[in-house]
């Protein structure tokens, strides 16, 4: 095919050659294998920046856009690229919308070794995150947040690729990775939005080169589309915070909407809270906005706000006062290393992997209450046989978890921490 090849000699396709392969895959037109040869050129010839916007057009317009602008005010998002660990949504959506900025929001489900905000969602009693159109806009407008699943009728197109992306092994390619990401967000209405872009051993970016790469795209994606971004790279070379889980991570997002939590949370929040806030307006500068959530985290806003949107979507808002009523799994163990001296993350994907291994019952069916606590953070001291990480189960295979935990750390000579954030792109 034409497209094929050109996109094969390195030359430059236009919007009408993109949107004839994304529209032709999804009317069946074009078939699995020519739409693995057009993503295999295009993950081995990239694209250009006009070809990446022109990708992301194409798989938005083949799906419906979520119209809030009868909704008043600034409307302001937030994506994370995905870490272990990373429960930053559920703090951040709520303490923004006590400030009185609007936030919807649709989130996913794990992806890979990462975790979903959907499923840390889905440990609160009775929540639900499947809502119609009207349900969502109608509590948009009342309680001025809401988080909801992503439907299959917003970008069919990207649901489809991204299927095939990973059967042809090109999910990596930055331009299909920053138009997936962006098309989903664009049909979500919002009018700006802040982009974490996660880097690290416990991140699908592994190198800073690339998470440059990557947050540009995507500004100048949001920049030709009309839609204001900010995009932060923070380091996923260690878990966020100290629970990963479902229900852990839930109640460690309730501690920090406390005014209370592990302090990287505490100041990711804060960081990544003050920019979506300058972006909605609410503040012109990190400090400024920084005092205003401090206060909304300190005096509980933010923490009646999160109670307001477990109201509103079905669940059991006591949990913000009892966190048994999460599920938790029956069993603890505690994961030691022989060896003193201070603790660093080797390769956080296989905590990851240690929590999925425990999640999963034998028939791959998800089984909710497990989490792994870090007892101690990169850089702490550690003496001989000291308590590492404490892992609550109900089942699972223990000792493939206990495999991949021993894989995923390491006792050093020295202390070594990386920095909590490594750049801010505007
Ligand atoms: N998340 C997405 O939605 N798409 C990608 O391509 C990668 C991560």
């Amino acid at each position: 095919m034409d497209i094929i090849s050109k996109k094969n000699d390195g030359q430059t396709l236009s919007f009408e050659e993109i949107n004839f392969m994304v529209e032709g895959y999804l009317g069946e037109d074009i078939d699995d294998n020519e739409m693995s040869a057009f993503l295999r050129a295009v993950y081995l010839n990239d694209l250009e920046s006009d070809e990446t916007i022109a990708l992301t057009r194409s798989m938005l317009e083949t799906g419906k856009v979520l119209d809030l602008s009868d909704i008043e005010g600034f409307k302001i998002d937030k994506h994370s690229t995905g870490g272990v660990g990373d429960k930053l949504s559920l703090i951040v959506v709520p303490l923004l919308a006590a400030t009185g900025v609007k936030v919807p929001k649709l989130s996913g489900h794990a992806l890979g070794h990462t975790g979903g905000t959907i499923d840390k969602l889905q440990a609160i009693p009775g929540f639900t995150t499947v809502l119609t159109i009207e349900q969502f806009k109608y509590q948009l407008k009342a309680v001025g947040a809401v988080i909801a699943g992503q439907s299959r009728d917003f970008t069919p197109a990207d649901g489809k690729i991204y299927a095939l992306r990973d059967r042809t092994d090109t999910v990596s390619s930055i331009p299909l990775i920053a138009s997936s990401i962006m098309s989903k967000k664009l049909a979500a209405g919002s009018d700006g939005i802040v982009l974490d872009i996660k880097v690290g051993s416990g991140a699908f970016m592994k190198d800073l080169s690339d998470a440059v790469k990557l947050a540009e795209t995507m500004i100048e994606i949001a920049k030709a589309t009309g839609i204001g971004a900010t995009a932060i790279l923070t380091n996923m070379d260690e878990p966020l915070g100290k629970a990963i889980g479902d229900s852990n991570e839930v109640a460690e997002a309730i501690e920090t909407l406390k005014g209370k939590g592990p302090v990287d949370v505490r100041e990711l929040t804060l960081v990544v809270g003050s920019l979506m806030l300058i972006l909605a307006g609410g503040a012109r500068s990190i400090d400024e906005a920084k005092g205003i959530l401090s206060k909304k985290l300190d005096d509980g806003g933010g923490l009646r706000k999160f109670r307001e949107i477990i109201i509103a979507q079905g669940g059991d808002d006591r949990v913000v006062e009892d966190n048994s009523l999460l599920p938790m799994g029956i069993d603890k163990k505690i994961f030691h290393k022989g060896q003193a001296g201070y603790l660093r993350f080797k390769d956080v994907e296989y905590l990851g992997h240690a929590y999925r291994v425990l999640s999963m019952d034998e028939h791959g069916e998800y089984r909710p209450g497990a989490g792994l606590n870090l007892l101690k953070k990169a850089g702490d001291e550690v003496g001989a046989g000291e308590d590492l990480i404490e892992i609550v189960h109900s089942g699972g295979d223990i000792d493939l978890a206990f495999s991949y935990i021993d894989k995923g750390i390491e006792i050093v000579d020295s202390p070594m921490k990386e920095p909590l954030i490594y750049d801010i792109i505007r």
